[in-house]
């Protein structure tokens, strides 16, 4: 199916929000034109494409990739994405894929980032927190925080090193993108691929979210298994963009992420002069609220992998280069069953955010806008009040776990701070403390 795309005129921020078109499903093989006819039927490089566009492919996977695996698009445009001034090396700021302070075993936890007073964009925004594995490597990611309290004017930013998962906390966000608008929100996610190039505009008048650049295999749905045909995040309420482009010249910047380091080159036009394309590889946006979310009805709950919304496979069967899994809204219904997430102990290293609301297994502390670090065997769980009360609670009666969206970068190897990181002043000092309360109740003589 062809859709037509949005008019071309450059988006105000403000207008027109909530009115953006989209294409529905995950990884469909999508077709969308602005222009009647842009899209060549029946080929992908026809001698001469219509209305004098250029052609260029966008892979997104290797070209010998399975079928199943294999993610590309066709890209009509006004000029190539080759046509730009010499790219030279900028100040990285706070962001890069040097994961460069020795990892602990402690269990790390972090206050919201305040949003700066000087102004600044989504790109000069964006401050790492950690990672691991490493862009040359095409394994591991990169995560960071965004705060912002401007829209890019005038530049446009591309990452080569990784496939971008963008979680907003506080304030809306319209993406820009080679492949047409996106508008998403706290509680929304959205995925741009590697090296696609957009803008980010504010709504609101201040931004702040997490990213988790995946410098691994392309997010995917997981599958099923013996759940079925459906559940967790259903593939239809994905969404892609339709076509939009604008045409606008002048003196702007394209700033890339190549290698861990920042890069600025000049260009004369807007990269985003895509008037039609089609193929399987797009950005997209979800509705983190849309999760259909799972649990025990017996007793027990089951590994928070049933939360899971999207995966980057490794090289592994079964061992994820990153899960990105919600702790959404939910019924608990377990009877004699301590309900909260249980004590435990992971292979696998998790960086946890919290997009609205509260998290239940803590009390306090954990605010909307702050992370946790818990890394590779490192004990954690419910808070001691948590535990108290979780522990006491009448579980003949359902509860209604509400006000609360909670996320996690999940990955296979060891999150490494940066210094960045270790040195906010945003760093609890006393995250471990909340579980010293939690007392031995042994005894012996008692069952
Ligand atoms: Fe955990």
């Amino acid at each position: 199916m062809v859709l037509m795309g949005n008019a071309h005129e450059i988006p105000d921020p403000v207008r027109g929000i909530g009115s953006l078109t989209y294409q529905n499903g995950f990884g469909n093989q999508f077709g969308t034109q602005v222009l009647e006819g842009a899209l060549p039927e029946g080929r992908n490089s026809p001698q001469r494409c219509g209305y004098g566009l250029y052609a260029e492919q966008f892979s997104g996977t290797a070209f010998t990739a399975p079928r199943h695996a294999s993610r590309r698009s066709w890209l009509y445009r006004i000029r190539p994405a080759a046509v730009h001034g010499e790219f030279r090396r900028i100040d990285d700021g706070a962001l890069t894929s040097r994961f460069d302070a020795d990892p602990s075993p402690n269990q790390l936890r972090w206050s919201p980032l305040p949003i700066p007073s000087a102004p600044t964009d989504f790109v000069s925004g964006l401050r790492t927190a950690g990672g691991n594995g490493s862009p040359d490597q095409q394994t591991g990611c990169g995560i960071h925080w965004y705060v912002a309290n401007r829209s890019m004017v005038d530049r446009y930013f591309y990452d080569a090193d990784g496939e971008l998962l963008i979680v907003p906390q506080l304030g809306r966000l319209r993406l820009a993108t080679e492949l047409g608008l996106i508008d998403i929100e706290p509680q929304q996610i959205a995925i741009i691929p590697r090296g696609l190039r957009f803008r980010v505009e504010l709504h609101d008048a201040e931004a702040r979210g997490y990213v988790c650049e995946n410098f691994g295999a392309p997010f995917r749905l997981p599958d099923l298994g013996p759940i079925g045909s459906n559940g967790l995040a259903n593939p239809r309420d994905f969404q892609t963009p339709v076509a939009w482009y604008e045409e606008r010249t002048g003196d702007f910047e394209l700033v890339a992420k190549f290698m861990g380091h920042c890069w600025s080159a000049r260009t004369d036009h807007s990269p985003l002069d895509v008037v039609a394309w089609h193929g399987n590889h797009a950005p997209y946006r979800y509705d983190l609220r849309r999760f259909n979310a799972l649990g025990s009805i017996s007793y027990d709950h089951p590994d928070p992998s049933i939360f899971l919304v999207l995966q980057s496979i490794s090289d592994t069967p079964g061992v994820d280069n990153v899960d990105f899994v919600i702790f959404p809204p939910r019924w608990l219904v377990a009877q004699d069953t301590f309900r909260p997430p249980w004590f435990h102990r992971n292979v696998a290293s998790e960086f946890m955010g919290l997009i609205a609301g509260s998290y239940d297994a803590k009390a306090e502390g954990f605010i909307p806008g702050g992370a946790s670090l818990h890394n590779c065997m490192s004990g954690h769980g419910p808070d001691a009040a948590t535990f108290e009360k979780a522990s006491r609670a009448d579980t003949s009666r359902p509860q209604h776990v509400t006000d609360t969206m909670a996320f996690m970068f999940e990955t296979r190897t060891v999150i490494r701070p940066t210094r960045f990181a270790l040195e906010l002043p945003q760093l609890q000092q006393n995250y471990a403390q909340c579980w010293q309360g939690l007392s031995s109740h042994f005894t012996p003589g008692t069952r």
